[in-house]
C-alpha cells in the first residue's frame, strides 16, 4: 500500500482526490480544520504521526482578487504552508506533490507554456504561488514534484461553471471575456493524473490541464449549450463576448494561459480528455444531483 496524505481535503481538488483513490492507495484526507498547513508545528506533528509515503498539497489560498489586498494571508498559506509541508516531508521521508498554477506566468506568450519557461506573475496570488514553488524546490531539491494547472472546476465548490449556471438562470443576457484563453480543467482529471504521477514516482515540474483551448466566452457558450440540453437552464440566454478592459478586476489575469502537457503525457502515458468532454461529464454530475 502507498499511503498518501492530502491537505485541503474540502477544496475542489481535495474532494476529487478522495473520489478517485486508486487501488493500492491508503488515503488520509485532511481539511483545514484538521490540518492548517500554515501552522508549522501542526504540520510536523501530523506528518510524524501519519508517516505517509506521499503528501499531496491540494490546500491553497485561491481567491485571486482578494489576494491583492490580503497578501499576508495568501503568503502564509501559499508560501509558508508549502514550505512547512516540504520541511516535514523531508524530515519524515515522504515525497511531496505540490499543486501550482498558470498564474506564475504573465500570459504574454502565444504558444503553450513549457514547465521550464521563466515565471513572471502579474499579481499577488501568482507571486505567492511562485514563491511557494521556490520554497518547495529549495527544501526538497530534485525530489519535489510540482504540477501546475489552470481554470479548475468541479461539481464541488465554487467555480466558473457554477457561477455561469447561476447567472444564466438569473439573467437574460450576459457578457463574458473573449480575449483571455486557456484550458478549462475538470478537477477529477487532475486528480487522476496526480495519482498516475505518484505511481510513476515523478519528480520535477510538470503541467496538467484538460486538452484543447478556449476563451472564457467559448467556455460560457459550451456551459450554456450543455445546460440547456440537460435541462439545467430554463431558457436561452444571450452571451456577449467582451474584452478584458470592459470587465476590470483587482488582479490582472494572464491573456494566454495554455500549458504544455507534453512532458506529463510522456511520463504517464495518459493523453488527457478534451475540455468539452470533461465539462459534459461534470455537468452530468450536476444533472444527476
Ligand atoms: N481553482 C483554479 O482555477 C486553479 C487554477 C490553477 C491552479 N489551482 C491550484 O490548484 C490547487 C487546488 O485548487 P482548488 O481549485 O481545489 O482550490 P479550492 O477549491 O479553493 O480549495 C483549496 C482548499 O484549501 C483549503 N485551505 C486554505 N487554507 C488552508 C490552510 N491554511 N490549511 C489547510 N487548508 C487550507 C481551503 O479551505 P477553506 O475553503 O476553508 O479556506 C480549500 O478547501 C491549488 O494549489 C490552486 O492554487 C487552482
Amino acid at each position: 500500500m502507498t499511503s498518501i496524505l492530502v491537505t485541503g481535503a474540502n477544496g475542489q481538488l481535495g474532494q476529487e482526490l478522495q473520489r478517485a483513490v486508486p487501488q493500492g492507495v491508503a488515503l488520509i484526507a485532511l481539511g483545514r480544520q484538521e490540518l492548517d498547513i500554515a501552522d508549522a508545528s501542526a504540520v510536523s506533528r501530523k506528518v510524524a504521526e501519519v508517516r505517509p509515503d506521499w503528501i499531496i498539497n491540494a490546500a491553497a489560498y485561491t481567491a485571486v482578487d482578494k489576494a491583492e489586498s490580503d497578501e499576508e494571508m495568501a503568503m502564509a498559506i501559499n508560501v509558508t504552508g508549502a514550505e512547512n509541508l516540504a520541511s516535514a516531508a523531508l524530515e519524515f521521508g515522504a515525497r511531496l506533490a505540490h499543486v501550482s498554477t498558470d498564474f506564475v506566468f504573465d500570459g504574454c506568450k502565444s504558444r503553450p507554456y513549457q514547465p521550464d519557461d521563466a515565471m513572471n506573475p502579474a499579481g499577488v496570488y501568482g507571486e505567492t504561488k511562485q514563491k511557494g514553488e521556490q520554497a518547495v524546490r529549495e527544501v526538497m531539491g530534485d525530489d519535489a514534484l510540482i504540477v501546475r494547472t489552470a481554470w479548475v472546476y468541479s461539481a464541488h465548490g465554487n467555480n466558473f461553471v457554477k457561477t455561469m449556471l447561476r447567472l444564466m438562470s438569473e439573467r437574460e443576457e450576459l457578457g463574458v471575456i473573449e480575449d483571455q484563453v486557456g484550458t478549462p480543467t475538470w478537477a477529477a482529471e487532475l486528480a487522476k493524473v496526480l495519482y498516475l504521477a505518484i505511481d510513476k514516482s515523478l519528480a520535477g515540474t510538470y503541467h496538467w490541464t484538460d486538452t484543447g483551448v478556449a476563451s472564457w466566452y467559448d467556455f460560457a457558450v459550451a456551459i450554456h449549450e450543455l445546460g440547456r440540453s440537460m435541462g439545467l437552464l430554463p431558457r436561452d440566454v444571450t452571451i456577449n463576448p467582451i474584452s478584458t478592459e470592459a470587465y476590470p478586476t483587482p488582479a490582472a489575469r494572464p491573456a494566454y494561459s495554455v500549458l504544455s502537457k507534453e512532458a506529463m503525457r510522456q511520463a504517464t502515458g495518459y493523453t488527457g480528455m478534451h475540455w468539452r468532454a470533461a465539462l459534459n461529464n461534470m455537468m452530468k454530475e450536476l444533472e444527476n444531483g
